[in-house]
């Protein structure tokens, strides 16, 4: 590497992958199909995966820790959820009725969840926080909700905003009217709620990630959602969990399972549908019967939610998550993929220390958190403390060319990680986390012979 930079190498590593990224960008704005997959100077083309790994179009090896934007805890293609998909496609992949599946599949989310009395099935996590507030909004008479800066819970008009810094700027194509609705407060500042709540009668709910913004990167604790559940119930104001990738992850139920704090409203995705497409709402039968026809009758404004939705509870989804929600009930996989991220974030500490580096990595449950630069003099990566920085600097504040450098530097080591960070899966293995470290100290070491950090 003493000739090539980084970024030369994975020109030249990567040139097929230049090749699709190009007949990509004249197709897709960015030449990607998700905002987080664009990676300069191109992405990556994927053919396969199985367990903890991922073959790129021209076979080369990664050890994966996406883990399918989170919905994948088990691993790449699971065998039983591979059985129970391959099983059921020939019996139908939509029948535009009901079926036996999305009934188990519900109660195995009901027996799970602890504050799922109803569920109602919807295809995403964006879908299921549009649901949840309109819910929240339909139960109270209320038009407003207030979330918190950094906190990601789909991409419709209402909960985008406040996501990534500078948290204040509105986001362009969002009417005036949702902005006026939608009360932004700084993480972990009970305070600043209880302000907000009782100044403001029109908030209708409060919706948060509870483990934290982009699952931890800005962290929470249970004290602050314990005070969150009392200042909600104190103002009558519906509490919602954003559990889209904390559900299931976090716990076998979810955060408020391993907390032990019941919401009015949960929204879940990702791994509840093991794998495939799906979300669902679930929580207080009297706030979700507000979609039933029942409640044309009993809702004093005399109408019920409508929702339709032509994949709702589709048989492979259902097939896959009921596949998925039999392995998470064992609460095994837990186990495995917090034993390997606390591994992996113990030798990543490591190596910031052996090259003195102003970086940090932290993380609860499976998350493993990649901090580029926390800018304070002298503090070791191990005596890091998430709660002591800014959350403004904790989220999306990186610098460009070093966070490029890193994600390159990686996959030409064979780990496809964000510069970031990412989370583990029940399939790694303790070779995997060490392959991973080592890859890190590798890629560091790049970094300084090219000039980028000293
Ligand atoms: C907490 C949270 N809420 C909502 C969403 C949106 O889910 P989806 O991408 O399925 O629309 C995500 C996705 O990452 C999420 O992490």
């Amino acid at each position: 590497m003493s000739t090539h930079t980084i970024i030369e190498k994975y020109q030249t590593t990567f040139s097929k992958h230049r090749e699709l990224a190009q007949q990509a960008n004249a197709i897709f704005p960015d030449g990607v199909t998700h905002d987080n997959r664009h990676t300069e100077p191109f992405p990556i083309y994927i053919d396969r995966a199985q367990g903890s790994k991922k073959w790129t179009v021209d076979e080369i090896e990664l050890i994966d820790y996406w883990s399918g934007h989170g919905a994948l805890l088990l691993g790449h293609s699971p065998p039983e959820i591979v059985a129970a998909v391959t099983q059921q496609m020939p019996h139908g992949t939509h029948y535009g009725a009901c079926h036996a599946l999305e009934v188990e599949w519900g109660s195995r989310v009901k027996e799970l969840i602890p504050s799922a009395e109803r569920i109602r099935f919807v295809n995403s996590g964006t879908e299921a926080t549009l649901m949840a507030i309109r819910l929240a909004r339909m139960h109270t008479g209320k038009s407003k909700f207030l979330k918190f800066a950094g906190h990601f819970h789909g991409w419709h008009d209402a909960v985008i905003l406040g996501v990534n810094p500078p948290f204040e700027t509105p986001v362009s194509g969002i009417p005036e009217g949702v902005i006026d609705t939608t009360v932004i407060c700084p993480p972990n500042d009970i305070e600043a709620v209880e302000k907000a709540l009782k100044s403001d009668p029109e908030i209708a709910c409060v919706i948060l990630e509870p483990t934290g913004a982009s699952f931890g990167t800005i962290p929470t604790n249970g004290e602050f959602l314990r005070q969150l559940r009392q200042v909600t119930q104190d103002h009558g104001v519906v509490l919602i969990f954003d559990e889209v990738i904390s559900g299931f992850r976090a716990s076998p139920g979810g955060a408020q399972g391993y907390y032990n704090i019941t919401p009015d409203l949960t929204t879940l995705a990702k791994i509840l549908a093991g794998g495939l497409p799906g979300g669902a709402v679930a929580g207080k039968e009297e706030l979700v019967n507000l979609i039933s026809i029942k409640a044309e009758k009993s809702n004093a404004r005399g109408k019920k939610m409508p929702h339709p939705g032509t994949f709702n509870a589709n048989p492979l989804s259902a097939a896959a998550g009921i596949a998925m929600l039999k392995q998470v009930k064992t609460g095994i996989p837990h186990e495995r993929v917090n034993r390997s991220a606390k591994m992996l974030r113990e030798g990543l500490i490591e190596v910031i220390d052996q090259h003195k580096l102003d970086w940090a990595v932290y993380g609860e449950f499976s998350g493993v958190k990649i901090l580029i630069g926390h800018g304070v003099d002298g503090l070791r990566a191990a005596d890091f403390d998430p709660y002591s920085c800014d959350y403004r600097q904790l989220k999306g504040s990186s610098d460009a060319m070093l966070s490029m450098n890193l994600r390159c530097g990686m996959l030409l080591n064979g780990i496809d990680i964000a510069s970031n960070g990412g989370m583990t899966m029940a399939a790694h293995t303790d070779d995997d986390v060490q392959q991973t470290v080592a890859a890190f100290d590798q890629t560091i070491g790049w970094m300084k012979a090219d000039g980028l950090l000293s």
